[in-house]
């Protein structure tokens, strides 16, 4: 039988600042039957919406991604915080549940307009995932969907993704 992702899931509360109950993946991570089946249900993710790249976002969502694009021979595109990226880039200022932040892609990473998939760990209040969808259309990319391992379904944040785009979550906490 398949395993229970969520019973991989260690709830932190009040981390990283008080009155927020962090949703902490890194046993799920660490369970190699429960990453499989992660990386299993991402896949078939993949095989319906069929993209041609897998966008992660820095930093948790490298490690999904990665494995996902690995998993699927697909090629892996890096949103990045601030300052990192050697090359020219191309940013957008977002909010997070916990604070703000910036994103930057590769300005030529998608100019030949691939159909991408973006991957993070969580959705919360969908700041993050709704910024990076912004710079793949910037950088000329053609958004096909987002994969999330879990979801914060309380703090709304499909409501602030494209609405014509599929949202598909593997733990949905209500
Ligand atoms: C977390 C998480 C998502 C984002 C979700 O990243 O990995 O990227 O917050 O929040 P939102 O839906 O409210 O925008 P964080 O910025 O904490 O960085 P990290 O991945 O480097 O830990
Ligand atoms: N990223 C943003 N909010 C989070 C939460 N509550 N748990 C884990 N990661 C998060």
């Amino acid at each position: 039988m398949a395993p229970d992702l969520r019973e991989f899931v260690r709830d932190v509360p009040d981390f990283p600042k008080p009155g927020i109950l962090f949703r902490d993946l890194t046993p799920l991570m660490r369970d190699p039957d429960g990453w499989q089946e992660v990386i299993r249900q991402l896949s078939a993710v993949c095989e319906r919406l069929q993209p041609d790249l897998i966008v992660g976002i820095e930093s948790r969502g490298f490690i999904v991604g990665t494995a996902l694009a690995t998993a699927v021979r697909l090629g892996f595109v890096p949103v990045r915080k601030p300052g990192k990226l050697p090359g020219e880039v191309t940013g957008v200022d977002y909010a997070l549940e916990y604070g703000s932040d910036r994103l930057e892609i590769h300005s030529d990473a998608l100019a030949d307009g691939s159909k991408v998939l973006i991957i993070d760990d969580l959705l919360a209040t969908g700041g993050t995932a709704a910024a990076c969808a912004e710079l793949v259309a910037a950088a000329g990319g053609e958004l096909c969907g987002f994969g999330f391992v879990a979801e914060l379904a309380a703090l709304e944040g499909r409501r602030k993704l494209p609405e014509d785009q599929p949202v598909e979550s593997l733990i949905i906490y209500s």
